[in-house]
């Protein structure tokens, strides 16, 4: 059975009397340890179904099932425990704690999570040697950190918790060539190690890489294809 289904999904925002058919009839398998790129024009739908597959939020109708996991018909506090054990999200613009050092967002989703205080410091110190290996960012604010190193800090804090699923929006936008391309190669280990990755981009990079592109238009899939999309 595939890890992620999406069967006849449709998401529509209600803004005054006008609505907005954000995804429409949207049906995707997804296997595990596949590297899935989402693409398509600006307002395709693209965030709408990273937000539905994390669980973020609900679809109007269909299904969205992972892991076997039926999430529309989970309550909240059972979403969040979803999310919590098996997703890892790169949001669009990073989305870092701006009072918490780089240190502090990355250990953040541990702090629920019932281990040792040591255990979790050690962890993120492992984690940020790779990420981040300049140990004197670390105890700095987002704001005091480059875009890119912010958005290291981001990926190292989405793959803290060995995530199953990672989700990553726009991941290298606003970034120099370098540091995407070490961004891109960080997404790339991941999924090596088995995490099931899913990523809306343009970057033509990123595309390359997929072992499953889906084209978006207005709200719906254009087109699947296996293997670099090109
Ligand atoms: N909370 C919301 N309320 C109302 N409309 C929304 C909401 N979120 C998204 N939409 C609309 O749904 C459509 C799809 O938006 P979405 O953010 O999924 O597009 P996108 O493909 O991620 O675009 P971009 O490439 O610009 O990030 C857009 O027309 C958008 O205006
Ligand atoms: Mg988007």
């Amino acid at each position: 059975m595939p890890l992620i289904q999406l069967q006849n999904v449709s998401k529509i925002y209600k803004r005054r009397d006008v609505e907005v058919r954000s995804l429409e009839g949207v049906s995707l398998d997804v296997e595990k340890g596949e590297f899935v790129v989402i693409y398509g024009v600006s307002g395709s739908g693209k965030t709408t179904l990273l937000n539905l597959i994390g669980g973020l939020d609900k679809p109007t109708s269909g299904k969205v099932i992972v892991d076997s996991l039926d999430l529309t018909t989970q309550d909240e506090h059972q979403l969040s425990l979803y999310r919590r054990e098996k997703v890892g999200f790169i949001f669009q613009g990073f989305n870092l704690i701006p009072t918490l050092t780089a240190f502090e967002n990355v250990l953040f989703p541990l702090i629920p999570i019932p281990m040792p205080e040591e255990e979790k410091k050690r962890k993120v110190r492992e984690i940020l040697s790779l990420i981040l290996p300049i140990q004197r960012l670390w105890e700095q604010l987002p704001l005091e950190l480059s875009g890119g190193e912010q958005q290291r800090v981001a990926i190292a804090r989405a793959l803290i918790n060995n995530p199953q699923i990672l989700l990553a929006d726009e991941p290298t936008s606003d970034l120099d060539t370098k540091t995407s391309q070490q961004i891109i190669d960080l997404l790339w280990e991941a999924n090596k190690k088995g995490c099931t990755v899913i990523i809306a981009t343009h970057d033509p990079r990123i595309l390359k890489r997929a072992s499953l592109g889906v084209e978006m238009e207005d709200g719906k899939i254009k087109e699947i294809r296996k293997g670099a999309v090109s």
